[in-house]
């Protein structure tokens, strides 16, 4: 069973650059390398992961039931608003046009406030991420990650929220 992320991925990331001295360019190059591609890549596991747990873990009050479901759902969403982000809103700001991407910018934050009602969802699903004392070690490295995976989208959007998009809207996001 794969793990989704290794502390050894977490060792090589870099500190988080001074956004105020960044590119608009820069920070989506940054959003692109650090957050859009280890979804792309993780969040499949997950649901594999987690489905795997489920199948094992069958009662008892710790029971994460529903939680493969719920991750497929979020790994649809999340897959189409990376390609709208990538296909519609990043090539508008990279083309100078950021200044005319106000609907779009406010499309991806309805769609972040859904992003983080399903984290919120998640936690609740695996009861604070808590596991019994003679849980498998499958089922701990899956709320590990799902506790990384929450993390950084939560500093995704962060990112894009009061970083990116506040500096396009702003008007000075044109490169
Ligand atoms: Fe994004
Ligand atoms: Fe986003």
């Amino acid at each position: 069973m794969n793990a989704v992320s290794t502390t050894s991925d977490q060792a090589a990331e870099p500190a988080m650059p001074d956004w105020e001295a960044q590119t608009p360019a820069a920070i989506i190059a940054f959003i692109l390398q650090r957050f859009h591609d280890p979804l792309r890549r993780d969040l499949p596991v997950l649901v594999t992961t987690a489905r795997a747990v489920e199948a094992a873990v069958k009662e008892g009050p710790l029971c994460p039931a529903g939680l493969a479901n719920h991750l497929e759902k979020i790994l649809v969403e999340v897959e189409s608003h990376l390609d709208k982000e990538e296909k519609i809103l990043f090539p508008l700001i990279l083309a100078g046009r950021g200044g005319s991407a106000f609907m779009p910018i406010k499309v991806m934050m309805a769609e972040h406030d859904d992003h983080l009602a399903n984290l919120a969802r998640t936690r609740v699903l695996t009861h604070g991420f808590a596991v019994p004392a003679d849980a498998s070690q499958v089922w701990r490295t899956l709320y590990l990650d799902l506790q990384r995976f929450d993390a950084d989208l939560n500093q995704h959007i962060q990112l894009e929220n009061n970083v990116l998009f506040t500096r396009v809207m702003s008007g000075q996001g044109d490169r």
